[in-house]
Order: structure tokens, then C-alpha cells, then sequence
């Protein structure tokens, strides 16, 4: 029986890395994929494989696609792609470095390392603005039911969607706001983390609240702040059984629906944006089988 990564429904741990990929010389592919399936236990190392590497496999994932590029009123959200997404979890930075350096020397000569990011835990799991972040996610069955693909057939159950995307804040901006409108933006209170009853129609939980799409568009957020240089912001993560929950909420954050933007967008934005299908996992492994390899 397949199952999935347990690092998609784990909570959030202290550190963690992510390191994305491009292909480099294709005809190694299956070869350096057989040798991180031999590390890659989908708890410290959860994977995904982005739609350009399945194309490059003559393999097929259905629901596999590329996020678009979305021009917002005076913002942008960009469809950044890559073709392999390694999602490193741990408790030590050394470790997480000699780790990132053994995923490396194995996916040689196959595939580019692009990008890698640090994450960590901040304030038992709030954003840097000081929000909670997390409250609504979908628990137990729940959250398999919201980020676990089943019925689907051998080598696709227990695999699950996943949807990244590197925010970059604007503290200025941020801290230049009263108290009150920080809480309305988000449309919950810092202080106790209470959901605003009259929050205006911008606020991000108003936007994004699950229950009130058709049908309802639940997703497991496993996102975390980064830091870099003088630069930080949060790693949104979201795991679904398709990208369909994920996009619903997104698109009515940039007001694709009614003209009304997320009020996140005016002191947050997104850099990058990438969907990955994070594969099933057997006898501790990930299962590539979807994939011929
Ligand atoms: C910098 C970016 C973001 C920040 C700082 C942020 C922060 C938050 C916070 C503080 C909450 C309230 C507590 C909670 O339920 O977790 C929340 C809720 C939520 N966010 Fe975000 N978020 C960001 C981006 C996104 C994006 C891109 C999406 C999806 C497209 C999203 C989807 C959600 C959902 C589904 C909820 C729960 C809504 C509900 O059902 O009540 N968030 N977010």
C-alpha cells in the first residue's frame, strides 16, 4: 500500500530548507531519480517533480499543469517553474547544509540546483508580521481528505499536489499601518488571534476562507518565514489533492472575482510561484513508479 510523504501532514518543523531544480542532462534523469529515491524517505526529504521533468519522462501525471503568471491591479504574481523541489525538514542548519550537499552530489549531472532557500519556525508557528498562521487548516482525516489524492490508481494514491510560493514582506510598509488595520488586512487580531466579524471584503481570511467557495476549497498550508541577507518574507506551502482548492483562493486574493485585491498585497508580494507533484511513498521510499522509474 502506498502512502503519503509523512512530511506533507506532519506539522511544520524548527528548520528547513528548499532547494529547486532545474534538468540538466536529461538522459541521467532516471538514473539520478533511482539514486534519491534511495535517500529520500518523504519525512526529512519530501519531494515533488514538476510538470517539465514528467514531460522530459515521456510520463504522464493527470493534474499535473504549471501555475500562470497573474497580473493583478499594480502587482504581479509570477509562474516560476521548475522541474524538482526538495523540501528539507530538521532541527540543525549544519545538518541541513551536509544533507542539501548529499541530494546534490546524486541528482549530478541530471539536474541544476536553481535555488535554495532557508525556513525556519518563528514564535510556534506565526508569520513575521506576528499572525498565526495555520489555525484553519483542515486536522486528521480532514487533512488527508483536503491534500491526499485517492481513487486514482497505483503510483498516484497518496500522492498529493503541492503549490510554493516565496513572499517578499515590506516591513516598512507593514509597520507604518495603525494596529487595526494590520488586524483588518488579515481580518483577525494579533493579539488573540480572533477572527474579526466585520473585517472588510480585502481582509485575507475573508478571502481565502475555505467554506465559502463552491465547492469548498480546503488546502494544507505548511508554510514557513525565511531570511536572507536583509531580505525575509514566508514560504507559502500548500498541499491539495489537486491545485483546484489553491487556485479558487488565489485567484480571489488577486480579485480576479470582483475587483477586490488581498489586502496582504500591500505590504507583501510574491516572488516566485511553482506547483510540484509530490509522489506516493512505499517501503519508506518515494514511489516513482507514475513516472517509469
Ligand atoms: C505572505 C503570504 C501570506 C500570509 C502572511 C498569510 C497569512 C495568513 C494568516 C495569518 C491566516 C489566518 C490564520 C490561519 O487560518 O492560518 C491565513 C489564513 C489562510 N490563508 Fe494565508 N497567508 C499568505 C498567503 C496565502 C496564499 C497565497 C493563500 C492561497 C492562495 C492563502 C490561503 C489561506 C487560507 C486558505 C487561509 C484560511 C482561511 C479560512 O478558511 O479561514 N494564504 N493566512
Amino acid at each position: 500500500m502506498s502512502q503519503v510523504q509523512p512530511g506533507v501532514l506532519e506539522p511544520i518543523p524548527p528548520l528547513a530548507r528548499y532547494l529547486a531544480y532545474s534538468l540538466g542532462e536529461a538522459g541521467e534523469a532516471r538514473s539520478c531519480l533511482r539514486a534519491l529515491r534511495e535517500i529520500a524517505d518523504g519525512r526529512q526529504i519530501v519531494v515533488g517533480i514538476g510538470e517539465s521533468l514528467t514531460r522530459a519522462l515521456d510520463a504522464q501525471v493527470p493534474g499535473l499543469r504549471t501555475p500562470p503568471g497573474i497580473a493583478g491591479r499594480g502587482f504581479e504574481v509570477p509562474s516560476t517553474p521548475f522541474a524538482l523541489w526538495c523540501w528539507l525538514r530538521g532541527t540543525d542548519r549544519g545538518e541541513l547544509l551536509h544533507r542539501s550537499r548529499r541530494i546534490g552530489a546524486v541528482l549530478s549531472p541530471a539536474f541544476r540546483l536553481e535555488h535554495s532557500l532557508d525556513a525556519f519556525m518563528h514564535e510556534g508557528g506565526r508569520d513575521l508580521t506576528g499572525y498565526e498562521d495555520g489555525t484553519e487548516n483542515p486536522k486528521g482525516e480532514d487533512a488527508v481528505a483536503a491534500a491526499v489524492v485517492r481513487g486514482q490508481g497505483e503510483g498516484l494514491d497518496g500522492s498529493s499536489f503541492v503549490a510554493v510560493q516565496q513572499w517578499l514582506h515590506e516591513f516598512e510598509r507593514f509597520e507604518a499601518m495603525p494596529g487595526a488595520d494590520r488586524d483588518n488586512a488579515i481580518g483577525r487580531r494579533r493579539s488573540d488571534n480572533e477572527e474579526l466579524a466585520d473585517a472588510p471584503a480585502s481582509a485575507h481570511v475573508k478571502r481565502t476562507a475555505q467554506e465559502s467557495f463552491t465547492p469548498e476549497a480546503f488546502v494544507l498550508r505548511r508554510s514557513m518565514p525565511w531570511t536572507e541577507g536583509r531580505n525575509a518574507g514566508l514560504l507559502f506551502v500548500a498541499f491539495g489533492r489537486s491545485f483546484d482548492a489553491f487556485e479558487a483562493q488565489l485567484n480571489r486574493m488577486v480579485g480576479a472575482e470582483d475587483g477586490i485585491a488581498d489586502a496582504l498585497f500591500t505590504f507583501t508580494r510574491p516572488v516566485s510561484s511553482a506547483y510540484f507533484w509530490c509522489p506516493p511513498l512505499r517501503e519508506n521510499r518515494v514511489y516513482l513508479r507514475a513516472l517509469g522509474v
